[in-house]
């Protein structure tokens, strides 16, 4: 979605788990690394992939069990996210509404744990099924296994180990509306799901630049989460930095903010900027590169370092 030029030495798509044993086989005898691209919406892609490239391409929506007070639904890893959450509304299961309008896939979630408005996929995630690339088992993980955190899981710990080939998420029978988001809290309480959805997909457009517009990955970096030590500093020079309580008990600090006040929002550095709409998103105004992207991430993350003393994660990953 960045609209980088690149190129892997081999292409395949995967429609079957029963593709994936062959093609973990045949990356082997060719001695070539081999990764797996969803909707490619959190990747900055280098010119040239030495290895294969798979699409997930695996099908899949089914309603596996409805007791204990919850809907357990089963999506295949290659089903566009935000129709999957329509798809579930469209069932009367609501739960996903607030992650609406997220690119990607359903294989792709619990790699970073997707966020927004309020929501993380760890609060809807029950299980899911994936292939250790290493030893070719299959193998099913919980809620636990996964350990997930903000943008975190076990699988982005050990980038391209494991192949997630389905999702089964957990949808509350009693629902409650999540609101709380600057966006949606001018909503009144008794309001319905679909519309919930409609006005995540609505602020979502208004913020973000369409990637098939202007090439982009979303945030290009964590919020940053710090110490009270850093945070207390920060607090009291700039009273007006967003701040967060995070899960773990630390701060978390609104990075667009950090990088609006180094100046960079709405800048352009040849075919490299950074969205007028948005100072956390880095945009290919057309014809960057992989080297021109990862420049300008490299010269926001020195001017937030240098101005706050805070170092900035890039979240798409460098493939
Ligand atoms: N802000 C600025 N300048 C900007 C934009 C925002 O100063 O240009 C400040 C505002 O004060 C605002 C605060 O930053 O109140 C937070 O902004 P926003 O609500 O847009 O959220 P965010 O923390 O920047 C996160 C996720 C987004 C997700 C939104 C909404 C991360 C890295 N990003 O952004 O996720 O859509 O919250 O929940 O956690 C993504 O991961 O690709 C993504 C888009």
């Amino acid at each position: 979605t960045l609209g980088l030029p690149a190129r892997a030495r081999f292409g395949a798509t995967i429609t079957r788990p029963d593709d994936l044993p062959p093609l973990l086989d045949q990356a082997g005898a060719l001695g070539l690394p081999l990764r797996i691209l969803g909707g490619g919406s959190n990747v900055v892609l280098r010119p040239r992939f030495d290895g294969i490239i798979a699409l997930m391409a695996i099908a899949g929506r089914e309603i596996l069990d409805r007791s204990h007070g919850r809907t357990l639904v089963r999506l295949g890893a290659g089903e566009n996210w935000h129709e999957a959450v329509e798809w579930t509304l469209q069932n009367g299961l609501p739960g996903l509404e607030n992650l609406a309008g997220i690119p990607g896939t359903v294989g792709a979630a619990p790699i970073q744990n997707i966020g927004a408005y309020g929501c993380e996929l760890v609060d809807r995630f029950h299980a899911l099924v994936a292939l250790d690339s290493q030893d070719g088992t299959q193998r099913t993980f919980t809620r636990v296994d996964c350990d997930f955190s903000y943008r975190q899981s076990v699988f982005k710990r050990m980038p391209g180990r494991f192949i997630v080939q389905s999702v089964t998420l957990s949808l509350p029978d009693v629902w409650q509306p999540n609101l709380g988001y600057p966006g949606l809290n001018s909503l009144p309480g008794d309001i319905d799901p679909v519309t919930v959805m409609r006005t995540v997909v609505a602020v979502r457009n208004s913020k973000l630049p369409d990637w098939r517009q202007t090439g982009n990955a979303g945030s290009f970096f964590h919020n940053p989460i710090v110490d009270s030590v850093v945070a207390d500093r920060l607090a009291t020079d700039y009273p007006e930095l967003p701040r967060y309580p995070s899960a773990d008990g630390r701060t978390k600090l609104s990075a667009a903010w950090l990088i609006e006040r180094c100046g960079f929002k709405g800048q352009r550095f040849g075919t490299a900027g950074v969205s007028d709409r948005h100072a956390l998103v880095v945009v290919n105004h057309g014809g960057a590169t992989e080297a021109d992207i990862s420049a300008l991430a490299g010269r926001i993350v020195a001017a937030v370092e240098a101005r706050f003393g805070v170092r900035l994660v890039q979240e798409p990953e460098l493939l």
